[in-house]
């Protein structure tokens, strides 16, 4: 009889269960929205990314149904063999020039964008000097590119100018930082950052996944809150948070781009987007552009729910941006918190190690545009009655 191969992936999952880091899915039924259902149950969902509420804005709606009446389904194939639409075309150009950059190109994800792109701008002989709480898909492209990695400590402007300073001069180094901290939601320190490339001569790369839609004048990025246009080598943007839909893209200079559309495997070895998203994400930049009022909005409810949080005594860490970490401690903890949320109707992941430090388990909050005041009073009541029963405030 034939043994099980994958056997030791039981013990695996058995070992997860034990540590409590086990998940099960839970089940969204219907629309990703401020309100919704999960798992049988009506709750205020803070897990989303959905800043701004475009998952299910009107204008993307009708316009991903004219692409999918217009040009069908998918595109069967690759961009670079039959698989680039004038439509992926346009979407880039728009990106470019609401980015301030020469060019610009679309990724499957964030994800694709990231890890494609470190792995092809590197070699094995070349550096990254990358943060600490950097997201994963940046890991695995300095992993894919086979260069060195250095890791500095959060946000540590001193910290990566020291190990550049200790790399030899004519080595190619790569300094790159998350835009917005995708667990703690605090900023990248891009002035210090790109002074430092600068006098170092790193490349600069910024991932900005969290910040398109949320920072900057209408929805730009970090890039554009801090002022730091034209400094900035690479630009990393995702269409799949704020923007309502799916993909990633990359930002930059025509070589940077052109280079990429030669080089990036994920661009050359996987399926373009189909035609319903792009049409879906041109729609998303037509309302950040007309209705820069639903910004304000997500930026006014994610005051009024961080202040309520620290007026109630919880620690929320040191975020800047509307997505807010509750540090619980331990993992188990952050879990019953999630947990005891759940059961009140509130629906906030808790997320512990390996993804955030052992003692820093939370439990992650997001705030969208499209919360009303009352879904964050009745979200700030369960945390206060949660809290208060497990000791956390
Ligand atoms: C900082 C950061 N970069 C990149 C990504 C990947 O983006 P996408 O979901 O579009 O693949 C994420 C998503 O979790 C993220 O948080």
């Amino acid at each position: 009889m034939r043994t099980d191969p994958l056997g030791y992936l039981r013990k695996e999952l058995d070992s997860l269960k034990e540590q409590n880091l086990y998940r099960q899915l839970r089940i969204l039924e219907g629309e990703q929205k401020a309100r919704t259902t999960v798992d049988h149950k009506s709750v205020v969902n803070l897990s989303s990314n959905n800043y701004l509420g475009l998952t299910t804005h009107p204008k993307l709606r009708e316009r991903a149904l004219e692409a999918v009446k217009q040009f069908g389904v998918g595109t069967g194939s690759v961009r670079t063999i039959a698989g680039t639409m004038e439509m992926h075309m346009e979407l880039e150009r728009r990106l470019a020039d609401f980015k301030k950059v020469e060019k610009v190109v679309v990724f499957q994800s964030g994800f694709a964008a990231n890890a494609g792109t470190v792995s092809a701008v590197l070699t094995k002989e070349d550096v990254v000097i990358s943060d600490e709480l950097n997201h994963a898909s940046i890991i695995d492209g300095c992993r894919l590119s086979r260069a060195t990695i250095k890791v500095f400590p959060h946000k540590d402007v001193d910290g990566a100018r020291r190990i550049i300073k200790e790399l030899p001069a004519s080595q190619r180094k790569l300094l790159i930082t998350d835009g917005v901290f995708s667990m703690d939601g605090d900023l990248g320190p891009l002035p210090g950052l790109c002074d430092v490339a600068e006098e170092t001569g790193c490349i600069m790369m910024v991932d900005d996944a969290h910040a398109s839609g949320v920072f900057g004048k209408n929805g730009r990025g970090t890039i554009d809150h801090f002022s730091m246009h034209g400094r900035v080598d690479i630009q990393v943007g995702t269409l799949s948070k704020a923007i309502g839909a799916l993909g990633g893209y990359i930002a930059g200079s025509a070589d940077l781009i052109e280079f990429l559309y030669h080089r990036a495997r994920p661009f050359l070895f996987s399926t373009s987007h189909p035609p319903a998203v792009v049409a879906a994400c041109m729609a998303a930049l037509d309302v950040l552009m007309e209705e820069p009022e639903i910004i304000e909005r997500l930026w006014a409810n994610t005051r009024f729910f961080k202040e309520g949080l620290q007026r109630l005594g919880f620690n929320t860490g040191a975020s800047e941006s509307p997505i807010t970490p509750v540090i619980a401690g331990e993992g188990s903890k952050a879990m019953q918190l999630s947990d005891k949320l759940f059961a009140r109707g509130v629906f906030a992941q808790g997320i512990a190690y390996p993804t955030v430090a052992r003692d820093k388990a939370r439990v992650r909050t997001i705030v969208t545009a499209t919360h009303t005041r009352e879904d964050l009073q009745y979200a700030l009541d369960a945390f206060q009655a949660v809290g208060r029963e497990l000791g956390l405030i």
